[in-house]
């Protein structure tokens, strides 16, 4: 896609489209009020009969009005003006591009807000590009069609080229986690990885069975012994600041490229939509993208354990005693909580080389979106500063994260009689943290706060604003959090 700069007066724009922004509960103010001029006041009096609904994302449309030289206006609604965030300009971006992108579009103008902060811009602009991009992979017919060229009002140059970017590289993640398993699995996400590492200068290393084993990566093996694919561990490193010596940013992400459950196998519904389980891998290959395509001044490195969780003769078994990296080991209660057990080596392998601050991404339990629904993501720390910093990031980019306690009784559930620990608390109960607790293990003293997303990762069903399947949740979040660079 491209984006330019709109200059001159909103009436002379040639696009197909033009979107205004209209806030709720007040009177028509900035570039609404400016087209509601050149078209004779039209929306001014829909306003006043209720026809346009100023709620934030919703969406009507004017078609050939005179006065303008677009082909039809788009009223989106803001909301109300305090509640305006980067996640609200996010959506309601995303609202009016996922409507427009229903049919092909050459060009569409929006004109959402002439005194928003740059950040409103960027999210919106994000917001405008994931909304055109649909979970429609293998379709003749697309649901949604990518506009050729956005035409973009009130930001500065910098800005449109970071919402672009930001966007392009949720799609991205959103493209990986919407491919099937047979066509994502380990080998050819690190293949993707690859491409990613050429096109933006990162330095990569990739592991594959023969490396894992000779690197006793024991607990992730464990999970991949049932597939006949080829597990892999992908790194890349981004190295943006100024001295090599630098602290490094450590982004951990689970990427199960199916997860059948394995012998604890799951029930059809549970696993039809597990393609998804790798969106934590997912999600951090395109955070480093991004945070590469903006050269950022830090150093940032992404660690992607990936493997397929199947049933098969050689599948691992309940009760097997695994050995992890890091020495611990793990008697397997249950083979579907296989997450925990991929990502205890990859943390092993990333707190070796000694980052500063360790973030991992997980779509881990159940249980957190039974806890948190499915919009919101689940924080989890060993280090209640750095959590506040990766809330904070969240807050900025506008996307929901609730933190849950690491209480000790969370510990002793995951005591093993046969081994160090076990893959499972005692019950379902409490299951995103005992999950947690079994991460924390292998993380050392290094500062680490785990994402839980298995609830935002994946959209079951379409939003007014995007399209169902990967979301590409939290990746705005990482790279605000490399911006922040509190950690350095
Ligand atoms: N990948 C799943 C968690 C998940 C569930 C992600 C739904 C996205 C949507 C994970 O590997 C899993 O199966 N967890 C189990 C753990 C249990 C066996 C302790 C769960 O949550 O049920
Ligand atoms: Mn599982
Ligand atoms: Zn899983």
């Amino acid at each position: 896609m491209k984006i330019q700069a709109v200059t001159g007066s909103l009436k002379e724009i040639e696009a197909d489209a033009l979107v205004v922004g209209l806030y709720a509960e007040e009177q028509l103010s900035g570039p609404a009020a400016q087209v509601d001029g050149a078209i004779g006041g039209q929306i001014g009096r829909l306003l006043a009969s209720g026809e346009i609904n100023t709620g934030s994302g919703q969406v009507t449309t004017i078609l050939a009005p005179a006065g303008v030289k677009a082909g039809q206006v788009v009223c989106v609604g803001l909301g109300r003006r305090a509640v305006l965030d980067a996640g609200a300009a996010f959506r309601t971006a995303g609202a009016a591009s996922h409507t427009l992108a229903a049919r092909p579009r050459a060009k569409v103008a929006y004109a959402l807000g002439d005194d928003w902060k740059p950040e409103l811009h960027e999210a919106a602009i994000c917001g405008a590009v994931v909304g055109c991009q649909a979970d429609d992979l293998y379709r003749k017919e697309k649901k949604r069609h990518p506009i050729g060229e956005l035409l973009w009002s009130h930001a500065d140059a910098a800005t449109l080229q970071s919402g672009l970017l930001l966007g392009e590289c949720m799609n991205f993640t959103r493209r990986l986690v919407d491919e099937p398993a047979d066509v994502m699995y380990p080998e050819s996400f690190a293949a993707e990885a690859g491409h990613v590492a050429r096109d933006f200068n990162l330095e990569i290393d990739v592991w594959g069975r023969k490396r894992l084993e000779d690197e006793r990566c024991g607990s992730l093996l464990a999970v991949a012994k049932g597939s006949s694919r080829d597990p892999q561990l992908v790194m890349v490193h981004y190295r943006g600041a100024k001295s090599a010596t630098a602290p490094t940013l450590a982004l951990v992400g689970k990427g199960v490229t199916f997860d059948s459950g394995g012998l604890s196998i799951k029930t059809n519904e549970q696993m039809k939509v597990m393609k998804c389980d790798m969106a934590g891998a997912a999600t951090v290959l395109g955070a480093v993208r991004a945070i590469a395509g903006l050269k950022l001044p830090v150093n940032v490195s992404g660690y992607m354990g990936l493997v397929e969780n199947m049933t098969g003769p050689a599948a691992f078994k309940l009760g097997d005693v695994l050995k992890s990296r890091a020495g611990i080991t793990i008697e397997v209660h249950n083979t579907d909580a296989e997450g925990r057990l991929v990502l205890a080596d990859v943390l092993t392998v990333a707190n070796e080389r000694k980052p500063a601050r360790i973030v991992d991404l997980a779509t881990l339990t159940g249980a957190c979106m039974v806890a948190l629904g499915e919009n919101a993501a689940g924080l989890m720390t060993n280090n209640q500063s750095w959590c506040d910093e990766v809330s904070a990031a969240a807050h900025e980019a506008g996307e929901p994260v609730w933190q849950l306690p690491m209480f000790e009784e969370f510990a002793e559930q995951i005591s093993s009689r046969v081994a160090d620990i076990k893959n499972t608390g005692e019950g379902r109960y409490g299951g995103a943290m005992t999950a947690a607790k079994l991460l924390e293990r292998f993380v050392g003293d290094t500062p680490w706060t785990h994402i839980d997303i298995a609830g935002p990762a994946y959209a079951e069903k379409p939003k007014p604003w995007l399209d169902g399947g990967g979301t590409g949740a939290l990746l705005r979040t990482l790279v605000q959090l490399a911006r922040r660079a509190e950690w350095v």
